[in-house]
C-alpha cells in the first residue's frame, strides 16, 4: 500500500485550491448560485475533514454545513424530503450536507429503521427529486466518499483509543461493524437507482483521506462552470483621511 501523504505536501497542492473555492463563493455571491453538494460514505470514510476542507476559507454566512441527527418525532410524520428541503440555499448561498437525505438507502436501510417499502419509494423517487432541484437551478453534486474494511476498522480503533476522537464513535458505528457486507450491497442499490445524467454520482477513494480531498475539491471545482470574477474595489483610505461610504 502507499504510504499516506504528508500534511506538508498536503498543504502545499491544496492552498491554490482554497484560493479557486474563495474566488469560487465569489462566484456564487455575485451571480446568485445555489449550490448543493453531499457527502456520503461509509462512517469513518472523513466526510467531516473533506467538508472542513472546502468550507474553511469561506464565510460561514453563506456556506453552511448540514448535519441532522436522527428524526425527532414530528420530523418522522413529516414527507421524508421535508427536513432536508429546509436547508436548502438562497440564492448566493453554499450548503453542504453531511449525510443527506440518502441515509434512507443506507443507515436507515441496514438498521432497519426504514420499512422495506418506505426505502423502495425513496429509490424511486430520488431521481425526480434531485430533478426539480436541478430544473430549478440549483447545482448539485453528489459525492461517495470510500474506504476499505480494513481502513475502517483501524480508524474505529484510534477513535476508541484517542479521547479527542472518542465522541466521533457513536453506537451506530459500533453496530456497522457486523454490517459492512449489507451496506456494501445497499451503496451498490442506491448508486445503480441514483447515479442519473442530471445528478451523477462521484466516488473518491478515501483511504488516504489527504488524497481524497485533494481530489475531492479539484473535482468539484472542475465541474463548476468558470467561476472567474473580479473582487469589487474597495476604497482603502489612509488613517485619518474620511472614508468615503456610498449609501
Ligand atoms: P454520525 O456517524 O453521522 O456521526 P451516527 O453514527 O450516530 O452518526 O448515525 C448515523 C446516521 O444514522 C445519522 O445520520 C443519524 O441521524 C442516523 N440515525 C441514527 N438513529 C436513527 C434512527 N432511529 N432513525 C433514523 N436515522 C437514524
Ligand atoms: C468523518 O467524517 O469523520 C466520518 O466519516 C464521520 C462518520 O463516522 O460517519
Amino acid at each position: 500500500m502507499r504510504a499516506a501523504m504528508k500534511r506538508k505536501d498536503y498543504e502545499a497542492k491544496l492552498e491554490p485550491m482554497r484560493e479557486e473555492l474563495v474566488a469560487m463563493a465569489r462566484w456564487a455571491r455575485v451571480t446568485g448560485q445555489r449550490i448543493v453538494v453531499l457527502f456520503e460514505g461509509r462512517d469513518t470514510a472523513g466526510k467531516g475533514g473533506a467538508i472542513r476542507a472546502v468550507s474553511e476559507k469561506l464565510n460561514p454566512r453563506q456556506c453552511h454545513v448540514v448535519a441532522l441527527g436522527r428524526p425527532t418525532e414530528d420530523e418522522q410524520g413529516q414527507w421524508y424530503f421535508q427536513r432536508y428541503v429546509d436547508h436548502l440555499p438562497t440564492t448566493g448561498e453554499i450548503v453542504l450536507f453531511d449525510r443527506s437525505w440518502y441515509n434512507r438507502a443506507g443507515v436507515e436501510k441496514v438498521m432497519g429503521f426504514a420499512s422495506d417499502a418506505q426505502v423502495e419509494q425513496f429509490l424511486d423517487q430520488v431521481p425526480a427529486f434531485e430533478k426539480m432541484l436541478v430544473d430549478d437551478g440549483i447545482l448539485l453534486f453528489k459525492y461517495w466518499l470510500g474506504a476499505d474494511q480494513e481502513k475502517q476498522e483501524e480508524r474505529l480503533r484510534e477513535r476508541l483509543e484517542d479521547p479527542l476522537k472518542r465522541w466521533k464513535l457513536s453506537p451506530i458505528d459500533l453496530a456497522a461493524r457486523d454490517k459492512y457486507d449489507a451496506y456494501t450491497e445497499a451503496r451498490e442499490e442506491m448508486l445503480r437507482r441514483t447515479h442519473t445524467e442530471w445528478a451523477p454520482w462521484t466516488l473518491v477513494d478515501f483511504n488516504d483521506q489527504k488524497q481524497g480531498r485533494l481530489t475531492l475539491v479539484r473535482d468539484l471545482l472542475d465541474r463548476l462552470p468558470d467561476t472567474a470574477c473580479e473582487p469589487a474595489e474597495i476604497d482603502f483610505p489612509e488613517l485619518g483621511r474620511e472614508p468615503q461610504v456610498e449609501t
